[in-house]
C-alpha cells in the first residue's frame, strides 16, 4: 500500500479539527493499526475485547477458521470458551458502570414532525427487561427464533434487545415487505413468534401492518404447520394519539387465540431480567438477503464477533465522540440497521436519532430540519436518498443551520460523482468527509472504508480495508490481481464480524461465498484497485441488483412475473435509473392464446409488489415475443440489458440461436424508456 497523494486526480483531505482527537489520527496511525491486524490479529483484537463484558473469557484463540473448501468444512469461530450477552453490554454495561443511565440512545422522530420521544439508557433497559420477561412467560427459549415485523419505533429496538437478553434469535422483515415474503421468512426460520403493530403512516398512506401479518400466518398455516403461536401487537403512537381517527379508519383483524395487544402483556411485566449467558458463537440473529437463484438466505450472525465488529467499525468510521449526535436513515429491517442504527451505536453508548418518516414528507426538507433539530454531527445515508434530494435544488437544505455536521457517511451503492460533490459541498458545506462504506450482509460490518482523520478520500472510491480485512482482486481462472487491477473482490482471511452460515443450510453457505474460488470469501461485487491502492466497486457481477440500496436477484422478480397465468417466460434486467441507481426492466413472453396490453402490464407490476414488496416493482415491462437465447437455452441477460438501454453495441452474439429476436425486441422497446 502506498501512501496516497501520489495522483492527479483531485483528493479531499481531512479536516485539521477532526484530527486533533481523532481515535485514528492520520494515514500512518492507520497504516500500524491495520499491520498490527494483519500480523497479530490475536493480540488486536483482545485489546477491542477488554472493553467489554465477559462472565467467562475465552479459551481459544480470538479467531480460528478455516476459510478453504478443499479442506474441509468452513467454519469462523471468534473467541470460543467465552460466555457474554449482547444486551447486557449495549445496555446494563453503560447503565451500571459507566453512568450512562441519563444518557438519550435514541430521539424518536415519527412520520410526522409533531411525533417525537426521547429514550434514556436506562428507560431501554427496563423497557427490554419488561419485553425479555414477556417473552419468556411467552415459553420463548434460547435459540428459538421470533420474526419481527415493525415500523421504526422504539418497541423494535426493544424487541429486539430483549431476544438477545435472553438468547433467542430475532429474525425481522422490514416493514415493507409483502406477506407472501414475511410468510417465507416465518417458514424458513420456523419461529414461534411474530412481533408487528397495528398499523404505520409512511408519508400521507396508511398501512394496516397487522393485516399484512395475518395474511402471511394464514399463508404459513397453507404451506405448513405454523410455527407461530402468538402474535404480539403493538399500538402505533401515531395512531393513538393525533390521529384518532387513523384508528378507526383501521380494522384490526383479531385471533384472540394467537394475538396479545403489547401494551397489556407489557403492563405488569417485571423489571428485571437476568440476561442469559451465551456461548460467544451462539447465534444473535438470522437475517434475509436476497439470493441469485431466487429464494432468500437467511444471514446468520453470532454474539461476540458481532458485537465486537460493529462496536469498532462504528467507533472508527464514524470516530465516535461522547457528545455525537449520530443519525443513520437506514430502517433497522437492512443490515445496515441491525449493525449502525442498534448494535454499533448502543455498544459504543452513542445518542442516535431513530427516525420512522420518509425524507420528502411533510416536505422535502425534513432530513436537514431534524439535523438542525438535534444538531446532529454524524450523518450516514444512501447515494438513493441523496440523488432524490438533489432533484429539489439546493434551497431546502440551506433553510437549516446544518453547521454541527462533522461527518456524512455513504452506504448501500457506489455513489457516483455528482451526488457525492452535492453531498460535501451542499450538505456538508466543504467541510466534512465522506465516509463511502463498502459491506454487505453477510460482512456483519464495514469492510472497506476511510477513516475520516486519516484517509484521504477520492470521491467514489470505498478507499481501504478496515482493520482486519485482508482484500484481494482475482481474475476470471482465480488468479490474485497485483497492483492496478479490475476482478473479482474476495477476502483472503475472516474478521470477527463474518456470517457464519446460511441458516439450516450450510452447503448453501458454502457454495454461494466459498466455492469458487477456494481459500477466499467472495463478496460477488466486481473491484478496481488505481495505482495508489484505492478500492473501487465497480458493481455486482452476478444476478443481482441494486435498487435504491436493496440488493435483489434477478431471479427472485423472474418467478414473481412466471406465477401470472398469462406469463409462458420472463427475464429481468437492471437499468441505471437517475434516483433509484438501478431499475427493474422486465421482458415478458406471454403465452399463444394470451395478449399482451396495459392491463397485464399493470396486474404483472401489482404482482411482483405483492409478491415481494413495493421496493421491488419494475419500472418497465416488455413485450418479449421471443427471448434471446444460447444454443443450450440459457437466455443471454447481456444482451437484454443492451436492448433494456438501448445500445446497439452488442459485442459477440455467435452463441445465439435466432438473431432476428434481438431485433424484434429493440423495435418493441418500452415507451419512456431512453
Ligand atoms: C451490496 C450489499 C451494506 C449495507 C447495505 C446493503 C453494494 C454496499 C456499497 C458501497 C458500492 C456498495 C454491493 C454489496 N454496496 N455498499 N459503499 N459502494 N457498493 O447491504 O443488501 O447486503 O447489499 O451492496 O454490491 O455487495 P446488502
Amino acid at each position: 500500500m502506498v501512501v496516497p497523494g501520489s495522483q492527479e486526480e483531485k483528493m479531499f483531505y481531512p479536516p485539521d479539527d477532526l484530527q486533533m482527537d481523532a481515535h485514528v489520527p492520520d494515514f500512518n496511525s492507520y497504516l500500524q493499526m491495520y499491520r498490527k491486524s494483519i500480523e497479530n490479529p490475536d493480540a488486536f483484537w483482545k485489546e477491542i475485547a477488554d472493553e467489554f463484558f465477559w462472565k467467562k473469557p475465552a479459551t481459544g484463540s480470538m479467531l480460528q477458521y478455516n476459510f478453504d473448501v478443499t479442506k474441509g468444512s468452513i467454519y469462523v469461530k471468534c473467541m470460543e470458551g467465552a460466555k457474554t450477552n449482547m444486551c447486557y453490554n449495549v445496555l446494563d454495561r453503560h447503565v451500571l458502570k459507566g453512568n450512562l443511565g441519563e444518557k438519550v440512545a435514541y430521539y424518536w422522530e415519527g412520520n410526522s414532525p409533531d411525533q417525537h420521544l426521547t429514550v434514556t439508557y436506562s428507560q431501554l433497559l427496563s423497557q427490554v427487561c419488561r419485553c425479555a420477561n414477556v417473552l419468556k412467560k411467552m415459553g420463548v427459549k434460547k435459540g428459538e427464533r421470533v420474526s419481527i415485523y415493525l415500523p421504526m419505533i422504539p418497541e423494535l429496538v426493544i424487541t429486539m434487545l430483549a431476544c438477545a437478553r435472553i438468547g433467542a434469535v430475532h429474525s425481522v422483515v422490514f416493514a415493507g415487505f409483502s406477506s407472501e415474503s414475511l410468510c417465507e421468512r416465518i417458514i424458513d426460520a420456523q419461529s414461534c413468534v411474530l412481533v408487528t403493530a397495528d398499523g404505520v403512516y409512511r408519508g400521507e398512506k396508511l398501512v394496516n401492518l397487522k393485516q399484512i401479518a395475518d395474511e402471511a400466518l394464514q399463508k404459513c398455516r397453507e404451506k405448513s404447520s405454523t410455527s407461530v403461536t402468538k402474535c404480539v401487537v403493538i399500538k402505533h403512537q401515531t395512531l393513538r394519539t393525533k390521529c384518532g381517527a387513523a384508528r378507526n379508519k383501521l380494522q384490526t383483524p383479531w385471533d384472540s387465540d394467537c394475538d396479545v395487544w403489547w401494551d397489556e402483556v407489557m403492563k405488569d411485566s417485571p423489571e428485571e431480567c437476568e440476561p442469559e449467558w451465551l456461548d460467544a458463537e451462539d447465534p444473535l440473529f438470522i437475517l434475509y438477503t436476497s439470493g441469485s437463484t431466487g429464494k432468500p438466505k437467511g444471514v446468520l450472525h453470532t454474539v461476540a464477533g458481532y458485537l465486537l465488529y460493529t462496536a469498532l467499525t462504528f467507533k472508527c468510521v464514524f470516530d465516535y465522540h461522547h457528545d455525537d449526535v449520530y443519525w443513520c436513515t437506514a430502517d433497522i429491517g437492512w443490515i445496515t440497521g441491525h449493525s449502525y442504527i442498534m448494535y454499533g451505536p448502543l455498544a459504543n453508548g452513542a445518542s442516535s436519532v431513530l427516525f420512522e418518516g420518509i425524507p420528502v414528507h411533510p416536505h422535502v426538507g425534513r432530513l436537514w430540519e431534524i439535523i438542525e433539530k438535534y444538531k446532529v454531527t454524524k450523518f450516514y445515508t444512501a447515494p438513493t436518498a441523496i440523488r432524490l434530494l438533489m432533484k429539489y435544488g439546493r434551497e431546502p437544505v440551506q433553510k437549516y443551520d446544518l453547521s454541527s455536521l462533522r461527518i456524512l457517511g455513504s452506504v448501500g451503492e457506489p455513489i457516483n460523482p455528482e451526488a457525492w460533490h452535492w453531498y460535501h459541498e451542499v450538505v456538508g458545506r466543504g467541510k466534512c468527509p465522506i465516509v463511502d462504506t463498502f459491506w454487505q450482509t453477510e460482512t456483519g460490518g464495514h469492510v472497506l472504508a476511510p477513516l475520516p482523520a486519516a484517509t484521504p478520500l477520492k470521491p467514489g472510491s470505498a478507499t481501504f480495508p478496515f482493520f482486519g480485512i485482508e482484500p484481494a482482486i482475482l481474475n476470471e481462472h482465480g488468479e490474485e490481481l497485483q497492483g492496478e487491477a479490475e476482478g473479482y473482490l474476495v477476502f483472503r482471511r475472516p474478521w470477527p464480524g463474518i456470517m457464519r452460515t446460511v441458516y439450516k443450510n450450510h452447503e448453501r453457505f458454502q457454495n454461494t461465498y466459498f466455492k469458487k474460488f477456494p481459500g477466499f470469501y467472495v463478496t460477488g461485487d466486481g473491484c478496481r484497485r488505481d495505482k495508489d491502492g484505492y478500492y473501487w466497486i465497480t458493481g455486482r457481477i452476478d444476478d443481482m441488483l441494486n435498487v435504491s440500496g436493496h440488493l435483489m436477484s434477478t431471479a427472485e422478480v423472474e418467478a414473481a412475473l412466471m406465477e401470472h397465468p398469462a406469463v409462458a417466460e420472463a427475464a429481468v434486467v437492471s437499468r441505471p435509473h437517475q434516483v433509484k441507481g438501478e431499475c427493474l426492466y422486465c421482458f415478458v413472453t406471454v403465452k399463444d392464446c394470451k395478449e399482451f396490453n396495459h392491463t397485464l402490464m399493470e396486474e404483472l407490476k401489482r404482482q411482483v409488489r405483492e409478491k415481494i414488496g413495493p421496493i421491488a416493482t419494475p419500472d418497465f415491462i416488455q413485450n418479449a415475443p421471443a427471448l434471446p437465447k444460447t444454443r443450450s437455452g440459457k437466455i443471454m441477460r447481456r444482451i437484454l440489458r443492451q436492448v433494456a438501454r438501448n445500445e446497439r453495441e452488442l459485442g459477440d452474439v455467435s452463441s445465439l440461436t435466432d438473431p432476428k429476436v434481438v431485433e424484434v425486441l429493440f423495435s418493441q422497446r418500452c415507451e419512456g424508456a431512453a
